[in-house]
């Protein structure tokens, strides 16, 4: 039987339909020039030749292109702990002196609310009153995003120079109409730094990210302020928690594990910058925030324990990238005495995770609010240590590797690098390549040794689109997982890198990354896409098979999972031209007649999606009544498919 691209129109708008008609002819016809012959798919539907990773697809983080801050951290309030200045004095904050009032906005840093957060910002007001107020405004990352009918939680710190100094207004006010979109006050302040926590709820409006938040005192006087937070609701309304969507976003990808963190994050550009896990623990007045490798301090609100709950959230394991004694500007710990602390600081971060309540590093983490030890297989050791030109690496690992083997002999602990004087359970691959050479490297894996160590590929990406892939990249993405899949034995674990990316121009450092949003929206690359077709349709088995007559630029990958009763077919054509294809199903008794198909495709490699056009490219679904084990397919140009097929 034949299965036509008509097969789904049936869910298309009669207008979409009559331009995929003419499309879908024209390519007819320029294919028809050089028609390649049908290619054949034979699946021996009863007989699996490897298992499939269970921990194939996940994700990996690091702090780039504010994806906590701007990002998936749902803090709205930009450089609310007043780390970041610059020589106009305190970033992301403008002072405001309405009609007559005077006042002066500056870092201070001679005191703050504790140890940790030993600077603040000092307002000094010389003359203000209620019709001439002395304000403070932030903007958020780029927009504060508010939503009609819902509820704000706010705080700060605060003293002021004389008791009873206030009240202090706090308002979300309209850029563009200067309205009050929601206000609350504080009293008075006390001339010690105390914590205030208030909400701040919005009425009926339009949802916008053309809104700020401002602090307005109407007296004379001097305010101290610190810690100036506002969050919206979150992902399961966690406390300190992430953005609603693009956790979704993440969900919808069923990824098995986080790696958390990897990147330069972890390295820092020196070692005094690198990732101190210990210091992102607790209540944010007690962490001090950090320098991060990419341009813009890091806030540290999403620390280690909230990586963990991201974990739990979403139903990932951790894999835990420690930090090993490498730094970005080429610094490197001496193996040995120096490198000692390091590798205690790793071995303490695994109790942290892994400990009882009795261990001291677990009970710091029940005291931070999760008494439950969390699940942990992989440690990592480092990060792309291989730009150690010290080649230091060897012996760091050695290290690392047998404290942290004598401490949980169940630990799988990966390299970054090859190393000879231990044997890693696995190690980590990146690849950052053009479409064509993923095109060229999606049998790479075919033939790999399967006595070396397992395959961790924990960074990957088709370098074309921006700030997102385009669908020439998810095209190529896609032709390079069907090898991860179909070597799923040895490699793993998998994850695109980076994730996440704040479109606004100054927010990036790198493209294209895989989900792109600004303050109030959020969307998915075509690769991402992929990525969700390919992670909602794996079986548990690599299922024998083989394609003749391939012609250029198709493949294929087919999964099982027997107890499901599924077959799992991933064909792309990443051509130019309609391909033909005849799919035999051997070994099958019978087979489903509930069978569906998913379509990625776009109109040219450039076509992408984008805040403006979210959804331009996204996965279309339909039935596929009547499929039998000899069928033929059509498979359009440039698409991305995924058959879904009961069987028994
Ligand atoms: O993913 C972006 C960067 O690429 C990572 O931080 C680093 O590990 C790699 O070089």
């Amino acid at each position: 039987m034949r299965v036509q691209i008509g097969t789904r129109v049936s869910i298309l708008a009669a207008g979409i339909f009559l331009a995929q008609v003419a499309v879908a002819q024209s390519r007819t016809e320029q294919s028809s020039a050089g028609q390649s012959p049908t290619a054949v798919l034979q699946i021996q539907a009863d007989h699996a030749i490897a298992n499939v990773s269970p921990t194939l697809y996940g994700l990996m983080t690091e702090e780039i292109n504010h994806s906590y801050d701007g990002g998936i951290y749902a803090e709205l309030i930009r450089n609310r702990a007043m780390q970041k200045v610059s020589w106009r004095g305190l970033d992301d904050w403008i002072l405001q002196q309405d009609g007559n009032a005077e006042a002066a906005m500056a870092l201070d840093t001679t005191t703050g609310p504790s140890t940790a957060l030993s600077r603040s910002m000092k307002l000094t007001v010389k003359q203000a009153d209620a019709s001439n107020l002395a304000r403070v405004r932030n903007d958020g990352y780029w927009g504060i995003p508010l939503q009609p009918q819902t509820t704000y939680q706010s705080s700060l710190y605060a003293k002021a120079d004389k008791n009873s100094n206030g009240p202090v207004t706090v308002s979300l006010i309209n850029n563009n109409t200067g309205a009050v979109v929601a206000t609350t006050q504080i009293a008075a302040l006390t001339t010690e730094w105390k914590p205030y926590s208030f909400v701040l709820k919005t009425g009926a409006m339009q949802a916008s990210a053309a809104n700020h938040f401002i602090l307005s005192v109407a007296q004379p006087g001097t305010f101290w302020f610190d810690l100036i937070s506002l969050f919206p609701p979150t992902y399961k309304n966690t406390v300190n928690g992430n953005r609603i969507d693009l956790m979704e976003k993440l969900a919808a990808m069923h990824p098995a594990f986080l790696r958390l963190p990897g990147g330069n994050y972890l390295e820092g550009n020196h070692i005094s910058d690198r990732l101190h896990w210990k210091q992102t623990l607790g209540p944010l007045v007690d962490r001090p925030t950090h320098t991060g490798p990419w341009g813009y301090p890091s806030s540290d609100g999403l620390g280690l324990l909230e990586y963990l709950r991201w974990c739990e959230d979403l139903h990932m394991q951790p894999v835990l990238a420690v930090y090993a004694g490498y730094s970005l500007a080429g610094e490197h710990v001496t193996p040995g005495k120096d490198l000692a602390p390091y590798v205690q600081s790793a071995l303490d971060e695994i109790e942290y995770v892994t400990g009882s309540v009795q261990t001291k590093w677990g009970a710091e983490r029940a005291k931070d609010g999760h008494p439950a030890p969390f699940p942990l297989t992989y440690v990592e050791v480092g990060n792309e240590d291989e730009f150690d030109k010290s080649s230091s690496y060897d012996a760091r690992f050695a290290q690392f590797f047998d404290a942290i083997r004598k401490a949980d002999p169940n630990l799988k602990i990966i390299a970054t690098d090859p190393v000879t004087s231990r044997v890693p359970d696995v190690i980590d691959e990146h690849f950052y390549k053009s479409a064509e050479e993923f095109l060229q490297a999606a049998h790479q894996y075919d033939q790999t040794n399967r006595k070396g160590p397992k395959i961790f590929v924990g960074e990957w990406a088709t370098m074309e689109g921006t700030p997102t892939p385009d669908f020439g990249a998810a095209l190529s993405d896609a032709a390079w997982m069907t090898g991860l899949e179909r070597n799923s034995d040895i490699v793993i674990m998998a994850s695109y890198a980076p994730l996440l990316v704040n479109v606004n121009p100054q927010a990036m450092q790198w493209t294209p990354d895989l989900i792109g949003y600004d303050a109030l929206h959020s969307y998915g690359s075509p690769s991402y896409y992929a990525q969700v077709m390919f992670s909602s349709n794996l079986g548990t088995q690599v299922v024998d098979s083989s394609l003749q007559n391939p012609g250029t630029h198709l493949y294929y990958s087919v999964t099982r999972d027997t107890a499901k009763g599924m077959l799992y077919l991933k064909v792309v054509n990443a051509s130019a031209q309609l391909r033909e294809m005849n799919i035999q199903i051997q070994g099958a008794q019978t087979i489903g007649i509930n069978a569906t198909l998913t379509v990625l495709r776009g109109q040219s490699l450039a076509e992408t999606n984008s805040i403006a056009d979210p959804e331009r490219i996204v996965p279309m679904k339909t039935e596929l009544p009547n499929i039998s084990a000899n069928f033929n397919y059509t498979l359009d140009p440039y698409s991305i498919q995924v058959l879904a097929i009961p069987y028994r």
